[in-house]
């Protein structure tokens, strides 16, 4: 039977952005799907789909509650459990490490307990570019050392080493994806939510944190669901870790800056505030390989700038449809 279809699994932060995409499609697939979801950055409106789905159970729960996660745990018999709960606002973790303490770290280390008591055994971890830190080099999975610069980046490093020492002591198999940005409907968060979102309250201006010339790597979030469903099915090692990414060295601040401009305001002027940094803990420019992806069978379509121009026409239409609800 395939990895992913006809099991019961589970998905934290099943309200966000990344997490409800795949909780549709894990629906899709025709599994139960449980999922978890506080409301601190995810919401109701993005489990629109899957409410309506007899395969999904629901519960607003805090993942840093251990005992709540106990008790849903033991309920059900899970094959899988999708870790996708984070703190996904880097300069929120920089101003407080508590965040990245709780919502990225503890929220991890709660699982996995949950997860031993309750024996359930496979486990799929949303990480991040943001482990390697700041790289000359191509990012190869085994590129080192990782100096994360961010407390984000440094508690998924650190989630990345209890999953290992989990698969050590009792867990059959565990996949991390270290995904680059994310783009696509349904963002809570980024930088075509964060430029559409100046411009909804200041058509007149449109800020541009650092210089532009920041050059990263673009997927689109339909593209990486289908890639972590790969990796789930056809790698089989105890711990598996992979780069998902396109197929390129990735489009410039700058570059989505315009996109988001001619989309949405064409008349109005770009501002950047300069510095090649956007914030701190920001790595402005980095490139991803994917080799070790593609030679497990998978292949991203779209390239950076697709991507963006996809999500742009998607993020902003979200955004119209937003302010003819509430007018
Ligand atoms: N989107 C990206 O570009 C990107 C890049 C790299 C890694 N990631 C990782 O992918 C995962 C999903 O990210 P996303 O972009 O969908 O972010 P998101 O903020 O939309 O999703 C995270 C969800 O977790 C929920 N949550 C946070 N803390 C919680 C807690 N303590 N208890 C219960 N729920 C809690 C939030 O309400 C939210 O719905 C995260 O782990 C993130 O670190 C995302």
């Amino acid at each position: 039977m395939n990895q992913a279809q006809n099991r019961t699994v589970l998905v934290t932060g099943a309200a966000g952005f990344v997490g409800s995409h795949l909780t549709d499609r894990l629906l899709e697939l025709g599994n139960t799907v449980i999922g978890i979801d506080n409301f601190s950055r995810g919401t109701q409106g993005n489990l629109s789909r899957s409410l309506l789905d007899a395969g999904f159970r629901f519960f607003e729960t805090n993942v840093c509650d251990l005992s709540s996660l106990r008790n849903i745990f033991s309920s059900y018999e899970i094959d899988t459990v999708w870790h996708m709960v984070a703190n996904s606002d880097i300069g929120a973790g920089v101003a407080d490490p508590n965040v990245d303490l709780k919502d990225t770290f503890l929220s991890t280390f709660n699982v996995l307990v949950a997860m031993r008591e309750a024996n359930i055994r496979k486990i799929a971890f949303a990480s991040t570019s943001a482990v390697y830190g700041v790289h000359e080099e191509t990012l190869e999975e085994n590129v080192g050392p990782l100096f994360p610069i961010s407390n984000y980046g440094a508690m998924k490093l650190a989630s990345e080493a209890l999953i290992s020492a989990a698969v050590e002591s009792y867990l059959e198999r565990a996949w991390i994806f270290r995904f680059p940005n994310v783009i696509g409907p349904r963002a809570t968060h980024g930088i075509i939510f964060d430029l559409l979102t100046k411009l909804s309250r200041n058509p007149a201006d449109l800020e541009v944190l650092g210089d532009g010339t920041q050059q990263k790597p673009y997927l689109h979030v339909s593209e990486l669901i289908e890639a972590m469903l790969w990796i789930c099915e056809h790698a089989k090692d105890p711990l598996n870790w992979f780069n998902i990414g396109p197929p390129d060295e990735g489009t410039t601040v700058k570059e989505i800056a315009e996109a988001v401009q001619k989309q949405a305001a064409p008349a109005t002027p770009i501002r950047f505030t300069g510095g090649n940094k956007g914030w701190v803990g920001d790595v402005p420019k980095f490139r991803y390989s994917i080799e070790k992806l593609r030679r497990l069978g998978w292949s991203p379509q779209l390239t950076s700038r697709q991507a963006v121009e996809r999500a742009v026409q998607e993020i902003h239409a979200e955004f119209q449809s937003a302010v003819s609800c509430s007018s």
